[in-house]
């Protein structure tokens, strides 16, 4: 049976189905392009506590849940840099980050009037933001905080800003 596919907001109760999916993403897509140290400093900033912390300071995750199971997680900081997008492995390629993308980029720009939209994006997400829409502003380097990946930007289309 399809499932169908819910979105809402997150909050601090979400840290640990949040970071479990994390974990098992990061693991599987991320970390082997990833220097060892850089690849556990992230797991670590996907741990409950830190999730916790950062949704208290206001990062807003947008979770995607077929029934009881927590399929993927978009968050952004600062209503305008996408920290993390991850879907689990077996709902990829299903619209899913899309549809979180759209919920989250719409939930900056009704809430701060965002035109312009940052991330770092990871060798294996580069098709799927290119197809967002984001266009890579540099070349790959490791982010601040050590994770190879490429700096990409969009500018949020006028159709979202005129919905939000
Ligand atoms: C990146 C990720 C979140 C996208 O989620 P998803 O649910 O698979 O994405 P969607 O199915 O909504 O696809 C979004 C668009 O990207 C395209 N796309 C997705 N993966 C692609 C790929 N490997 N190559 C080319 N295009 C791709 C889709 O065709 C779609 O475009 P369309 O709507 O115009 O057809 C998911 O693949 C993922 O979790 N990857 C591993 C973790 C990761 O790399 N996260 C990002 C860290 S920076």
């Amino acid at each position: 049976m399809l499932q169908t596919v819910q979105l809402r907001l997150g909050h601090p109760g979400d840290a640990p189905a949040i970071g479990l999916l994390a974990h098992r993403v990061v693991r599987r897509w991320i970390l082997p392009d990833q220097p060892p140290e850089a690849g556990q400093a992230l797991l670590a900033r996907l741990g409950t506590r830190s999730l916790r912390e950062r949704m208290l300071a206001g990062q807003r995750f947008h979770l995607a849940w077929t029934g009881e199971v927590l399929v993927g997680i978009a968050a952004m900081r600062d209503d305008s840099h996408l920290v993390h997008f991850f879907v689990g492995t077996r709902h990829q390629g299903r619209g899913i980050g899309r549809r979180l993308w759209q919920r989250a980029m719409r939930d900056a720009v009704r809430r701060a009037g965002t035109r312009r939209f940052t991330l770092n994006a990871t060798r294996c997400a580069l098709p799927a933001y290119r197809r967002l829409g984001f266009i890579a502003t540099g070349p790959e380097r490791p982010s601040p905080h050590g994770i190879l990946s490429t700096p990409m930007a969009l500018v949020a289309p006028s159709a979202a800003r005129a919905r939000a």
